[in-house]
């Protein structure tokens, strides 16, 4: 395909403001998907991502599209991911294309998450096409929110499109701006091949479908190329389009976007980002902006049927083929038994993966707490890195450390109260705050990681009415006064229960523990002291008092074969109990104190 012909574009959207169904309508009016065969959200494929309507995996379709100029044009439109916890992924998917729609529902206006990504299309020098959705609702204000949209990037209102996904209205007009407004890709077309990895997809049949764009030169079936983050190669054994069905091709040149199956099986071998080029004739220098994907946030998930322990293994396994950013260690604990720690790039991805486990691969699972890393560093130089409430050193500690993020909120300026106090709560600090248009107003803070990944967003959504919009992005770390609480039956730590916390909130995270454990767990033969404790000092205490009565005294001078009877009873009861010590505790206690609803 001559470049000139060819215009890459992504579109950059709020979840729920329309960017599936504005895809689908593309699809269906330039006759890339005939009628008959068009479902609903054609590209959401994973059941899950469809549920909860968040795009995860972004995917690339093309669109044959006859302009005004009476040219055909190849528009290829790169799905982006939609969710903080995706943010490097849809840093690469912008990078594969040289514009982006902006898609606003105009009933609502722009939300942070949308704002963020529009930043970061804006460092990448996209054009952008700025157009208001859902023009056909009763409750739309288009002119209110083209006015706002002008304001943030710069144009005039009457520059703004104005499209229904629904019924189409707009659409066609949309598809010509984008021929017109966005810039054809340019590259070498005789230098050596380069090409961009912006997807990467696990398909149980076809193994690993890498999707790319092609920046430089060419590649083409059965020729051998590399990776060049890794220096593996590996031989084109397929290469395609999705239209949006993979369709084979004899090759991919300069701005073109299609995919690639290796036969690789995993797709940490062909990672996001990374630069992808002839072995017969590399390039030398790698594409800008490649980095590994890194957990931010870890979590143990342990099986409830203690048998599941290999199911659990094995499925995991599986997902990691398709998520490069998971990564999980065999863990146990005294209350759980066996279990993974793992890792994960943030709360989302870690309820996604739970749901995905639990549902695919049918497990009962408990999750402890998540926590981010920390780094401690000890009076005697050495350093620590804590992954887990357990690996917390115990010697003499200089300073602890922590990330934060920078967070922006959107909010309708009634609730900065609310939002101000849920911050400052929450150990952030305000830095700036500006309004987008009278009733609107963009609040920045820093905060801590940990202080976010938990239940941060249910808070914001609840205080505000569910108006606010948050994002964030990692932003290096701070020193912080945290500790670490354990919580302790008859003087025995129960490991699945500790936590690091700041001192501040030490004490209340204590009296919350033990609280909770002192109804969840059924009296004893003794009194069980429950504790908390940082270090030797305990800082909160309750007590589960003895059983007064011996159960068998009910049978005393009965007969024998009642006795046992209950004994046989009380042995079913002992099978799903755990022993901390010398206490019984059931698997329930352990799996209400830790959930977090
Ligand atoms: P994610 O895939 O989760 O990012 O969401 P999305 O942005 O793709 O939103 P989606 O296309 O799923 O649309 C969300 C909801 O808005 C759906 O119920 C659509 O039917 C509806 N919707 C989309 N466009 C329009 C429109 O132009 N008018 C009206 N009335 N509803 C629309």
């Amino acid at each position: 395909t001559d470049p000139a012909l060819i215009r890459n574009f992504c579109i950059i959207a709020h979840i729920d403001h329309g960017k599936s169904t504005l895809a689908d309508r593309m699809l269906q009016i330039t006759g890339a998907v005939e009628d008959r065969q068009m479902r609903a959200q054609y590209l959401d494929r994973m059941d899950i991502e469809r549920e909860r309507g968040i795009t995860i995996k972004s995917q690339a379709v093309r669109i044959p599209f006859t302009a005004l100029d009476d040219k055909t044009y190849t528009l290829d439109l790169i799905d982006t991911p939609g969710h903080v916890d995706f943010t490097y992924e849809v840093s690469r998917s912008l990078a594969a294309c040289e514009g982006a729609i902006l898609l606003v529902d105009a009933a609502q206006g722009i939300e942070a998450q949308t704002l963020a990504n529009l930043y970061m299309a804006l460092e990448n020098d996209l054009a952008i096409i700025p157009v208001l959705n859902k023009i056909d609702l009763p409750a739309a204000q288009p002119e209110k929110y083209a006015e706002e949209i002008a304001g943030i990037i710069g144009c005039e209102p009457s520059d703004v499109l104005k499209v229904s996904a629904k019924t189409g209205e707009g659409v066609e007009e949309l598809l010509n701006e984008i021929v017109r407004q966005i810039p054809a890709p340019v590259g070498e077309a005789d230098a050596p091949a380069r090409a961009m990895i912006f997807d990467s997809v696990y398909d149980t049949y076809r193994g690993v479908v890498t999707y790319v764009r092609i920046v430089d030169g060419r590649l083409s079936p059965r020729e051998r190329i590399q990776m060049m983050s890794t220096k593996a190669s590996h031989e084109i054994l397929e290469i395609g389009v999705s239209s949006p069905e993979p369709v084979k091709c004899d090759g991919l040149g300069v701005g073109e976007v299609g995919y690639i199956i290796t036969g690789v099986k995993d797709v940490r071998q062909s990672k996001v980002g990374d630069t992808i080029t002839s072995l017969a004739d590399p390039a030398t220098k790698m594409l800008a902006g490649y980095q590994e994907p890194k957990p931010m946030v870890f979590s143990g998930l342990y099986p409830i049927e203690g048998t599941d322990y290999p199911v659990l293994r094995d499925a995991l396994d599986k997902l990691q083929l398709n998520d490069a950013a998971l990564v999980f260690e065999p863990e146990t604990s005294a209350a759980l038994g066996f279990g993974f720690r793992c890792g994960f790039l943030g709360l989302l991805h870690l309820e996604i993966t739970r749901a995905r486990l639990e549902r695919e691969f049918n497990l009962d699972l408990i999750s402890t707490a998540p926590n981010v890393i920390y780094r401690v560093e000890m009076e005697d130089g050495t350093e620590h890195t804590v992954t887990n409430p357990s690996e917390f050193p115990t010697g003499k500690i200089a300073s602890i450390h922590e990330p934060v993020v920078k967070a922006t909120v959107l909010s309708p300026s009634d609730y900065v109260g609310q939002i101000m106090e849920l911050c400052q709560d929450r150990r952030g600090s305000l830095q700036g705050m500006d309004y987008l248009s009278e009733d609107r107003v963009e609040m920045r803070y820093t905060l801590p990681m940990a202080e976010i990944v938990f239940d941060f967003f249910d808070h914001l959504k609840s205080r505000t009415k569910g108006y606010a919009s948050l994002d964030y992005e990692l932003s290096g770390e701070q020193e912080s006064d945290l500790v670490k609480v354990d919580i302790l039956l008859q003087g025995e730590a129960v490991d699945a229960f500790s936590a690091i916390v700041h001192k501040d909130k030490a004490y209340a995270y204590g009296v919350e523990m033990t609280k909770k454990l002192r109804e969840l767990i059924p009296r004893q033969q003794f009194e069980v002291p429950v504790q908390a404790a940082i270090g030797a000092r305990v800082i909160a205490r309750e007590n589960i008092r003895a059983i007064r009565k011996d159960v068998l005294a009910k049978c005393y001078g009965g007969d024998i074969s009642r006795k046992r009877k209950l004994l046989e009873k009380q042995k079913e009861g002992k099978k799903r109990m755990k022993m901390v010590g010398r206490v019984e505790v059931p698997q329930e206690a352990f799996i209400s104190a830790l959930s977090t609803d």
